[in-house]
């Protein structure tokens, strides 16, 4: 069907109307997104609850905290065999493979090698071992000076069956995931309703 030239007239008025309306409407728009950037804090305390992944009893508590330019890690995990076991941020918080594979691998914004924490190359989420007792339980407290709380928030944090041995590619040789949780933001101590 040919379009009466009175129609085409019409059609590109009403779009030139739709195009001002978003223009009159996009500043007030951009006006609200800069005000709640400026009122969304950065989090300053994290959570991470490590859960086993099949076939293992390994579990624990992680509590992380920004102090000043360091994230601080300390947590408890039990259910490990005695000795060291590899201990990572992984790129993503997705919990839903039962041996933790869809966490990915570690987290390396840089394209970096695997390395230990000291190392002049390593990736962001390498946190070296976390060493287990004869009992199976391994507590620990970490400083990371490179680690911000908001670049790790929703990724994952994975305990492995074996040691990280710090240089193997491209991520140690540390076996099996055997805990793994999701980093969250937590209450702050002093609003903790759960303190546990
Ligand atoms: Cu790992
Ligand atoms: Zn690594």
């Amino acid at each position: 069907m040919k379009k009466s030239p009175l129609f085409v007239a019409l059609a590109v008025c009403s779009l030139a109307g739709m195009a001002l309306a978003q223009e009159r409407e996009a500043p007030q728009r951009k006006g609200a997104e800069t005000k709640l950037k400026e009122e969304v804090k950065l989090p300053k305390h994290g959570v991470a609850v490590l859960r086993p992944t099949r076939g293992s009893d390994a579990r624990g508590i992680v509590l992380l905290e920004q102090r000043g330019d360091a994230l601080h890690l300390r947590g408890r995990v039990a259910g490990l065999s005695p000795g060291k076991h590899g201990f990572h941020i992984h790129e993503f918080g997705d919990i839903r493979d039962p041996e933790g594979e869809s966490a990915g691998g570690h987290f390396d914004p840089r394209g970096h090698k695997h390395g230990a924490p000291g190392d002049p190359e390593h990736h962001a989420g390498d946190l070296g071992n976390i060493e287990a007792n004869e009992q199976g339980v391994a507590e620990f407290n970490i400083e990371v000076p490179w680690l911000k709380l908001h670049y790790v928030v929703g990724r994952g944090l994975v305990v492995h069956g074996e040691a990280d041995d710090l240089q193997s590619q491209p991520s140690g040789d540390a076996g099996p995931r055997v805990a793994l949780g999701v980093i969250g933001i937590a209450q702050p101590p002093e609003k903790r309703q759960t303190a546990r």
